[in-house]
């Protein structure tokens, strides 16, 4: 184990303090202190505790919202909710990412890690929109999230959020994904995904598109950074390019998922 000789000195009170102690003082206090830093280093190796699911249950009469409310709908950290700047007249994509989907940061820096490791346009693309919908909504977000975009995105990237949602429960170690921490500790640690979910993931392993969503769930970051510096703005060109902007704006257009636009634009409707 290695001593930080200046955090040793400074626990005894400092070098006049131990410029006084005799040897056996000395000795005796290392020794200590090496104790106390070893308890730390086999205390900060334990696994963390994940809750059960039973555990997870019980807390939901804790809350005055559900879960699965989007998050425009709910106060953060238990607070009330505050008042949202209106939406301009015809909302573009970026309107909705600075005045809905913010501050975004998963999907921007998944969609940045998108970027870096060389994935095609249309990952690209899903990935910079994979969760957004859960500020509409979070049970299912993958088929909500697929719908509220198909009207306006490739194929392939409807395809890739639709079934993220599903291929994030099932390891591809060949691929680059692992079960991640972060779901042990929302679902618990003994949760197994329902019926309708294996069912997908079976019919997903022997799809041609397999990789689409896959590649989602492997640029899918759970240790966010709360540093990191990630905007809208470097991936304007992708939006452009496979984007459907309705010249209307989004909700306007008369598409199958409006209504989805202007319910994010208008959450304090109460019909
Ligand atoms: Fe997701
Ligand atoms: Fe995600």
């Amino acid at each position: 184990m290695e001593i930080d000789r200046r955090a040793f000195i400074a626990s005894l009170g400092g070098p006049a303090v131990v410029a006084l102690m005799d040897h056996e003082a000395k000795a005796e206090a290392l020794e200590h202190y090496m104790e106390e830093k070893l308890d730390e280093m086999v205390a900060a190796q334990q696994p963390e505790k994940f809750p059960t699911v039973a555990e997870i249950e019980a807390q939901i009469e804790t809350r005055p919202f559900r879960r699965g409310a989007g998050s425009v709908f709910t106060g953060q950290r238990g607070q009330n909710v505050k008042i949202i700047q209106p939406m301009p007249a015809k909302p573009t994509l970026k309107d909705f990412f600075e005045l809905r989907f913010a501050p975004a940061n998963h999907v921007l820096q998944s969609a940045t890690r998108a970027m870096k490791t060389g994935m095609s346009e249309e990952i690209i693309l899903a990935c910079l929109l994979h969760d957004c919908v859960l500020s509409l909504i979070k049970p299912d977000h993958g088929w909500w999230g697929a719908q509220l975009f198909e009207p306006y995105i490739p194929e392939k990237s409807a395809f890739a959020i639709r079934y993220h949602q599903t291929l994030r429960f099932f390891p591809d170690e060949e691929a680059g994904y692992e079960y991640p921490d972060q779901y042990y500790r929302i679902f618990g640690h003994d949760y197994t995904p329902p019926q309708y979910i294996q069912d997908t993931y079976k019919m997903l392993k022997n799809h041609k598109w397999y990789m689409e969503p896959r590649l989602v769930t492997v640029n899918d970051l759970y240790a966010f950074d709360p540093n990191a510096k990630v905007a809208i703005e470097p991936f304007l060109d992708i939006v452009g390019r496979h984007f459907k902007q309705p010249k209307e704006g989004l909700g306007y257009d008369n598409s199958p998922s409006a209504h989805m636009w202007r319910t994010l634009a208008r959450p304090d409707n109460p019909l």
